[in-house]
């Protein structure tokens, strides 16, 4: 299942606000179509809104009229900006336009023309490259589960959030293919709903069993006895391993601690934001108040009282037991052995 598809200067998208009471698509034809579905959450997740900037930067620079260089460029760089200014806390996304960007630099000597194949051909080796990269996550993070567990996760870090195949997700994925009988509770994650409307459907198109959960009820089914461990995406892991992720991570991961059950990230190399040393430098996105007041347009709260929507929150490093990348699982201390990735 995959969120985005491009083909001929057109990115097609799942709509993901419609999910899943609705499968339709979104085509985008402009960079300022692309930046608007990442602002308006048609796609999101982490991996998924940074390849998803990069067709947009591709398209952006396919509609660039001018044959000089240096306002190719110029054009090049305010499409940059653009899709920079889309989501600050997922850090694929800066990850992504950087590569791209860095792509067309490295290839200044040649043609406008041949500039512009060279940047869609990147966003789509960087689309097949995610796809990839969640496989070895799923492989990696498969050796940690034991048969027959059950598996708590929130909001949504599955094929929806990434090019397919999905990072938390894909752990579950590749323990369910695997034969190990796992089952999945799924924090329904308000206020955007993406563990009910996204995780839930996205498993159940797999066969594998999910039971929804409010995100009030998490301590008392880990109190219960009832999940073995957690597994949950992430949008910004800084240097010392503290992890921005979806709100109410946090919260999870200090339910985790209290009731030991291990509590794992699973994310990219791409993820982990190398300038950034620890959570307290890492922005977070507050989103508009109609999240919190309204359903489907429903209002829920009374007119006039005051909201906060931060749209993520930051796990200090010592919740978490060990961080499910490509290229193998994290332990502590994170300080060094996350700084070992780069080498
Ligand atoms: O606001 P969203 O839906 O983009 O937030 C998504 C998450 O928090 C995911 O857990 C994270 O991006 C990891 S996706 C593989």
């Amino acid at each position: 299942m995959r969120p985005l598809e491009y083909k001929d200067g057109v990115l097609k998208l799942i709509d993901q606000t419609r999910l899943p009471t609705e499968c339709e698509y979104v085509d985008c034809s402009t960079y300022e179509e692309v930046a608007d579905a990442i602002v308006n959450m048609i796609v999101r997740g982490a991996p998924a809104i940074g390849v998803t900037a990069a067709y947009g930067v591709a398209i952006g620079a396919l509609s660039i009229k001018s044959d000089s260089k240096e306002d190719f460029f110029n054009e090049l760089e305010k499409i940059c900006d653009k899709m920079r200014s889309t989501r600050p806390t997922a850090v694929n996304l800066f990850w992504a336009i950087d590569r791209i960007y860095k792509k067309a630099l490295s290839n200044k000597e040649k043609s406008i023309s041949e500039i512009k194949d060279i940047l869609v051909e990147e966003a789509c080796r960087m689309d097949t490259e995610d796809v990839e990269t969640n496989k070895a996550i799923g492989r990696n993070g498969n050796e940690l589960i034991k048969p027959g567990s059950t598996i708590l996760t929130h909001c949504n870090a599955g094929a929806l959030a990434t090019c397919d195949y999905g990072t938390a997700l894909g752990v579950i994925r590749i323990a369910h293919e695997s034969g190990k009988n796992i089952k999945v509770y799924a924090d329904e994650t308000r206020p955007y709903l993406q563990g009910s409307r996204l995780t839930a459907w996205e498993l159940q198109q797999q066969g594998i069993p999910v039971t929804i959960i409010c995100d009030n009820m998490a301590g008392h089914t880990m109190k219960s006895g009832k999940i073995d461990c957690v597994i949950v995406g992430a949008d910004r892991i800084a240097l010392n391993g503290d992890t921005a992720n979806k709100i109410g991570t946090y919260s999870v991961a200090v339910l985790a601690k209290e009731n030991n059950i291990p509590f794992y990230v699973a994310a990219p190399v791409s993820t982990i934001d190398f300038s950034t040393e620890t959570g307290d430098g890492i922005p977070i996105e507050e989103r508009k108040e109609e999240e919190v007041t309204h359903i489907k347009g429903i209002r829920i709260a009374p007119e006039g009282v005051p909201v906060s929507n931060p749209s993520f929150d930051v796990t200090p490093n010592k919740y978490i037991t060990g961080i499910i990348t490509e290229k193998g699982v994290i332990y502590p201390p994170y300080e060094t052995n996350i700084k070992k990735l780069k080498e």
